[in-house]
């Protein structure tokens, strides 16, 4: 009984004892809910005064991005990721190449790309106009970038033929060559023939560079002179096949030189022939 009663007394004791304990705690209670308000604060200052982090995982879309979206998500998304930010090893981020871009890419049928290859081929587009401009609004609007101006078909309607070839020989012929059926590039890839190509893929292709292309921007080719180049390319290049007459095949220096080259052995032949014939 009497070892009960010291126990209790004990116990009493210790409770006596934990005021200035208890304060002690209740100080380090209070300091940390200060420190939690102070972070509080600071992480609600944060998101107030830095609201690019929440635009960016979703950004407000207007109608045509939206439904480009939707169309993105089915057709795109296994290769670009989602908002377009690009998938290691599959295909590269689309953040920044605009509407120009997504144009040249899926109305000429590049894109939606069947399979890995060194360069991606024209195709029947797999998309209507409409649900190109769509795919381009989306793009443009995660990213920014070039856009090919209008809804126009024809680009060219002011364009000065001459000019336009001028800037067609220093600035494209080098890769698509002089008749501008293309060429063979380095690694396996091309510059494809521009015959197939309608205004807005040309002037989509000069603003956004497609593989080895490079970026032909307003600074360097202004709007007026990209009209020139177009109408050259429309109105010369696809009516007037064979400006030097006979093409061989439009193989550039190589078949010319061989075709000089046979010529040139054979009449030497028949030279000698007819000087051994002489003697
Ligand atoms: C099977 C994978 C795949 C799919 C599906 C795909 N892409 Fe691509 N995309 C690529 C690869 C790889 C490249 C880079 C190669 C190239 O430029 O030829 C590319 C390049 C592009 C580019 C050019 C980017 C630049 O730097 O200018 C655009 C624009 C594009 N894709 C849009 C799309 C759109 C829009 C869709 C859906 C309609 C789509 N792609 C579907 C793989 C894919
Ligand atoms: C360094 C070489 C190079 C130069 C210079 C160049 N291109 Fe290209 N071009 C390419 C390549 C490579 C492609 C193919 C891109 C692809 O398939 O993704 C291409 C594609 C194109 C296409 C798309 C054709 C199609 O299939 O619809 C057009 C149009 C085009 N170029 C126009 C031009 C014009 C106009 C110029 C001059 C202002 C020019 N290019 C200068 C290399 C070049």
């Amino acid at each position: 009984m009497t070892s009960d009663n010291d126990r209790r007394r004990g116990l009493l004791a210790r409770l006596r004892g934990r005021p200035a304990a208890r304060s002690r705690g209740r100080r380090r209670l209070g300091a940390a809910v200060r420190l939690f308000a102070a972070l509080m604060l600071a992480g609600g200052a944060y998101t107030v005064f830095a609201p690019g982090a929440q635009a960016q995982d979703n950004p407000p879309l207007t109608g045509a991005a939206a439904e480009g979206k939707a169309l993105f998500d089915v057709s795109c998304v296994t290769c670009h990721g989602r908002n377009a930010q690009g998938v290691e090893g599959r295909g590269p981020s689309l953040i920044g190449v605009g509407a120009a871009s997504v144009e040249f890419q899926v109305s000429s049928g590049r894109m939606p790309l069947a399979r890995q290859e060194a360069q991606a081929h024209r195709k029947p587009p797999v998309f209507t106009d409409e649900q190109v401009r769509q795919l381009g609004q989306y793009v443009q609007e995660l990213g920014g970038g070039p856009v090919v101006p209008g809804t126009e078909d024809n680009l060219h309607e002011d364009g000065n033929v001459a000019a336009g070839g001028e800037l067609f020989r220093i600035n494209c012929s080098q890769c698509h060559a002089f008749g501008g059926g293309g060429g063979a590039l380095s690694s396996g890839k091309f510059a494809p023939s521009l015959h197939p190509a309608t205004d807005r893929q040309i002037y989509a292709a000069m603003l956004s560079g497609p593989q080895n292309m490079p970026v032909f921007g307003d600074n360097q080719i202004t709007p007026e002179q990209k009209a020139d180049i177009i109408a050259y390319i429309q109105e010369t290049l696809k009516t007037d096949q064979d400006p030097g007459g006979f093409n061989l095949g439009r193989y550039g220096p190589s078949t010319e030189g061989l075709a000089i080259f046979l010529v040139g052995i054979v009449a030497l032949v028949f030279a000698s022939l007819w000087i051994a014939g002489k003697s």
